[in-house]
């Protein structure tokens, strides 16, 4: 969690700073900070957004000319979000500004070692005491501020993507990283330093991802240098990125949700371009090519990830086992990595992530690889640790994704891990040829589909508005759209903050049929076919309970029409496809409900988008 961005050059840094905090403020928004450098240190920060710090910083008229410049936003770990725990952190000298993203696990350790020397700390934060460690070493040891971030860090255990500027060293950035991303930027006469790229491509292109264990040091002079922690050279891999401002900005939505939410039957295209032949009968992914055998092979498919993702995994699992006939299993990264799991060489190891940089998914797929078996990675954000963790992987292609509840980047991990399942299934003789083909054309017209149920919006939005006073909503949905019961409820919960289930629709019976009333909306999923007569009678019995049933059935539908409330109807498509479309009534439903709730849809209270801490 939690977002930094540096400046050095020739222009001014703060608007450049601030311009960069507002990209990252997805990584969370509790409080912000600034530091600038012209001859003397200013630190300048405040609890609240990004937009907070700018008015606190208009109306202290304060002077923002500077060249060089620190800036974090954060979401909380140590101590409140308050102004003191704000980052930049000085030293006790003030000769040092910090900033930090990630957790320094023996900072009490580390903090009562320095208050015995006389340190004095003004905040809760592991990262105060941080910037006192590089302090003490630069009074013991007169070295240079890189080498005392080096030594400091030696001694610090935890996970940390920092950048230090020191007054002494005016025109000298030192960025470091472990186990949270870094990415250093290379512009004309300039460097930036950040979380990810995007506060950095409107100014260039060529970026070094910054690997565990590496320092940075970029000088005035126009020289960047990076070291190891044991003090070796390295010979960073200078990275073109491939991303647009344009794609950074909302595009004339009014919030990045709901542009994701549209975009989307250009993103789940994108998924699957050059991947797919319909005509040609192949499905092919260059990420599988080369291991395609001990894949195909392999004795289970163990999927890991959080959130959102997870949800993606679980559709992966039914399609897997569905199409590949592989037994496969869905673990929480953070439940997995410390269960003393059994993984086995011959297990295929399939890690999804839309930030590429959640901690437990990395941690997840440190510990599998340790064990010996094949690490896929299937990621949204290009370069990011995950990606570079696995063995091999697919990119998912859905771009940016800003809106801290995901969308896009949900049906375009779907997309992949059809096109997974359907490439293995095939490869296996598994499938005939012409189910073959008819499920790839099927998926070829799924981003067109996709677009016919945007159509809907303004339904959507009508029955949002019947629902939005609700406390509590359930999902239902069974086989392919139970996940997406899950996931419809976790969109609700995460941005209109009401209380949501989502249940195997037979499941009812075993507790939540208890709730249902009047005043219980109960969204089913009735599309798929195999299930359909089993889902009308879960729906007979949520009406006997006066419960409002608002029903996602397949277009043309004629029994659900009588008995439910309220229907969205989304077309008819292949039972394994069918999380691609019913997912999408459910996102419009969750971001409607949560405007007319007047929540910050964009950035939900308490939450981030990249979870860089346990
Ligand atoms: C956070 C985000 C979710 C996301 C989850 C996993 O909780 O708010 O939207 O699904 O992390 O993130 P990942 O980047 O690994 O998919």
């Amino acid at each position: 969690m939690c977002g930094i961005v540096a400046y050095l050059g020739e222009k001014e840094a703060y608007p450049i700073l601030i311009e960069g905090l507002k990209r990252l403020e997805y990584r969370g928004y509790d409080s912000a900070g600034v530091a600038l450098m012209n001859g003397h240190l200013q630190v300048l920060k405040k609890k609240g957004k990004v937009a907070d710090l700018e008015s606190h910083i208009l109306d202290l008229k304060a002077d923002t000319d500077a060249n060089i410049g620190i800036a974090h936003t954060r979401w909380a770990t140590h101590g409140p979000p308050n102004d003191e725990n704000a980052h930049p952190h000085v030293s006790g000298n003030n000769r040092l500004a910090l900033i930090h993203n990630g957790i320094i696990e023996n900072y009490n350790s580390v903090k009562k070692a320095l208050e015995e020397k006389g340190h004095v700390f003004t905040s809760e934060t592991d990262t105060e005491v941080l910037v006192h460690l590089i302090e003490e070493v630069q009074v013991q040891k007169k070295v240079s501020l890189s080498e005392a971030v080096r030594i400091a860090l030696k001694q610090v255990v935890g996970a940390y993507a920092i950048v230090v500027m020191d007054k002494e060293e005016p025109g000298t950035l030192v960025g470091a990283k472990l186990s949270s991303p870094l990415v250093l930027g290379i512009g004309d006469n300039e460097y930036l330093l950040a979380s990810d790229a995007s506060p950095i491509i409107k100014y260039t292109n060529k970026v070094i991802y910054l690997e565990d264990g590496e320092i940075v040091t970029v000088t005035k002079d126009g020289n960047y240098e990076i070291r190891t922690l044991e003090n070796e050279l390295s010979d960073p891999k200078v990275t073109e990125l491939d991303l647009k401002i344009d794609d950074l900005d909302k595009g004339g939505y009014s919030h990045f949700m709901l542009k994701e939410i549209f975009q989307q039957p250009i993103t789940v295209a994108e998924s699957m371009r050059g991947r797919i032949n319909p005509a040609e009968g192949w499905a092919v992914l260059g990420g599988m090519t080369e291991h395609i055998n001990r894949i195909a092979n392999s004795d289970r498919i163990i999927m890991t990830a959080c959130g959102t993702s997870w949800h993606a995994a679980l559709i992966g699992e039914y399609l897997f086992e569905d199409l590949a006939r592989i037994p496969t299993e869905v673990e929480y990264a953070s439940e997995f990595r410390y269960r003393n799991p059994i993984i086995r060489e011959n297990d295929f190891i399939v890690a999804l992530s839309q930030s590429g940089e959640t901690a437990d998914t990395l941690a997840a797929i440190k510990l599998a690889k340790s064990k010996g078996a094949l690490i896929y990675g299937l990621v949204n954000a290009i370069g990011s640790s995950i990606a570079r963790e696995t063995d091999c992987g697919s990119y998912v292609h859905a771009g940016p994704e800003i809106g801290v509840a995901s969308t896009k980047a949900f049906t375009s991990q779907v997309t992949v891990l059809t096109l997974m399942a359907l490439y293995l299934g095939h490869h296996k003789g598994l499938i005939p040829e012409t189910k073959f083909r008819k499920l790839l054309a099927e998926l070829e017209s799924i981003p067109g589909k996709i677009a016919r149920i945007l159509t809907k919006d303004d339904k959507i939005k009508y029955i949002a508005g019947e629902i939005r006073n609700a406390s509590n909503a359930l999902y239902m949905g069974r086989g392919y759209n139970f996940p997406i019961a899950l996931e419809g409820a976790l969109k609700l919960k995460e941005i209109s903050y009401i209380h949501a289930e989502g249940y195997p629709a037979a499941e009812m019976k075993h507790g939540p049929i208890a709730l249902i009333d009047m005043y219980m909306p109960v969204i089913v999923l009735a599309t798929n076919k195999s299930a359909y007569e089993k889902v009308l009678s879960n729906i007979q019995e949520v009406k006997a309970r006066k419960g409002v049933v608002i029903a996602i059935v397949s277009e043309g539908d004629v029994h659900i029409k009588k008995i439910a409330d309220y229907i969205i109807e989304i077309p008819e498509t292949e039972e394994p496809l069918t999380p691609l479309l019913s997912v999408i009534p459910l996102q419009l439903l969750a971001f409607h409900i949560a405007v007319m709730r007047g929540c910050d849809v964009d950035q939900p209270r308490n939450l981030a988008k990249s979870v860089t801490v346990e």
